[in-house]
């Protein structure tokens, strides 16, 4: 396994500095996928991607000690300064966290700092008392209050905020929302739904629904891959024994689910029509296996083995030439073959800027171990 690791970052280091290079000469763009004729689309900062370049950067600068990676990593992080005072979307957790928030973790920048604080408060402002919830995206006709079970990756920023501030208002909203996704996003069987959506007024659910999933009733891949991350991070940073038992049952059910395959690497959706010829998801298996691997630190044997096992596992399979591209190849990303939205029609078998921020990470959380 070391090997592996060793081999993967180092490629990493490589390609990333190839799409550095080809950053520099575009500002304040990031990239985010190829299309389909192979050529680098890019997305501006208010796009939800914009962080995981320079997250990604940071966390390859910490395991080469690259001064170029370092100063590329600084430029992209600045790219991404203005969403701060972005009170339109949740996502601020994967812009600000990602690149500000590792940035800050390996420098100690004090102005990193006071980004990621302004940017907290100006998430909160999404906070809906009477639903218990993060509100993700704006209403439109169809939803009055989506929440997305995805929403549960932006609570690590905010607890963040409230170690850094003392402000318990940030706690508050972290149990609440977990609280209340647990209650009303999770089926009997520990899968997810991905929105739901609430009645503005009474706080009760109106609908629950998919977006991004292959129906209302199905397991779309990466949702999963997204609570499970969440709860994880929300046991490390609350001790409290719910989330690390709703971990435990979100990756037991993911494991032994009856479409997982072999490799590890999930469908988009776990009941997609087609399989087994269904597309794959990297990005899902990515978040998945960097999840897992904290996980694995918080349970006893013989969970912790079947944890680290199986991320082991999809970050062998992830490696490995069925799902890592060539150098120089796949638009300078790392990993091939995610899936952005089917429903959609977007980015499907693509790189995801995302799948490579979760592997990256995933290979230094095996390195740390
Ligand atoms: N909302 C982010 C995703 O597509 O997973």
């Amino acid at each position: 396994m070391d090997k592996i690791i060793d081999e993967s970052l180092s490629f990493a280091v490589e390609q990333y500095s190839l799409m550095a290079d080809v950053m520099l000469d575009r500002p304040d763009l990031l990239p985010r996928t190829i299309d389909e004729e192979g050529n680098l689309v890019t997305a501006k900062s208010n796009w939800w991607t914009s962080g995981f370049f320079p997250g990604s950067l940071w966390y390859l600068y910490e395991y080469s000690g690259d001064e170029k990676i370092k100063d590329a990593a600084i430029q992209m992080t600045s790219r991404v300064e203005r969403e701060k005072y972005n009170r339109g979307t949740h996502d601020l957790g994967f812009m600000l966290y990602c690149s500000f928030g590792n940035g800050f973790r390996l420098t100690g920048n004090t102005d990193y700092q006071d980004v990621m604080l302004t940017g907290a408060e100006s998430l909160i402002t999404r906070y809906r008392p009477n639903i218990g919830c993060i509100q993700s995206w704006n209403s439109r006709r169809e939803w009055q209050c989506p929440v997305i079970v995805d929403n549960m990756m932006n609570l690590e920023f905010l607890m963040w905020a409230f170690r850094m501030s003392g402000d318990s208002t940030y706690y508050r909203i972290c149990v609440n929302h977990s609280d209340t996704t647990i209650k009303n996003h999770y089926r009997p069987d520990y899968s997810s739904y991905h929105v739901v959506s609430y009645d503005t007024i009474t706080g009760s659910v109106e609908i629950k629904q998919t977006h991004q999933g292959a129906a209302d009733e199905s397991v779309w891949s990466r949702g999963q891959s997204w609570g499970l991350y969440g709860y994880v991070v929300m046991y490390r940073e609350t001790g409290l024994e719910r989330y690390l038992d709703h971990a435990v049952r979100i990756a037991d059910f993911l494991i032994g689910h009856r479409n997982m395959p072999e490799d590890m690497i999930p469908y988009w959706d776990f009941n997609a029509p087609g399989i087994p010829d269904a597309k794959r998801d990297a990005s899902a298996a990515a978040i998945m296996a960097s999840a897992l691997i904290e996980l694995s630190g918080y349970v006893q044997a013989p969970l912790m083995e079947k944890y680290l096992q199986v991320a082991e596992k999809q970050v062998r399979s992830l490696a490995s030439s069925s799902y890592r591209a060539d150098p120089g190849g796949n638009g300078n990303f790392i990993l091939m073959h995610s899936v952005g939205s089917i429903p959609g029609n977007s980015e499907v078998d693509v790189p995801l800027t995302y799948a490579d921020y979760y592997f990256i990470e995933a290979l230094i959380r095996l390195r740390n171990l």
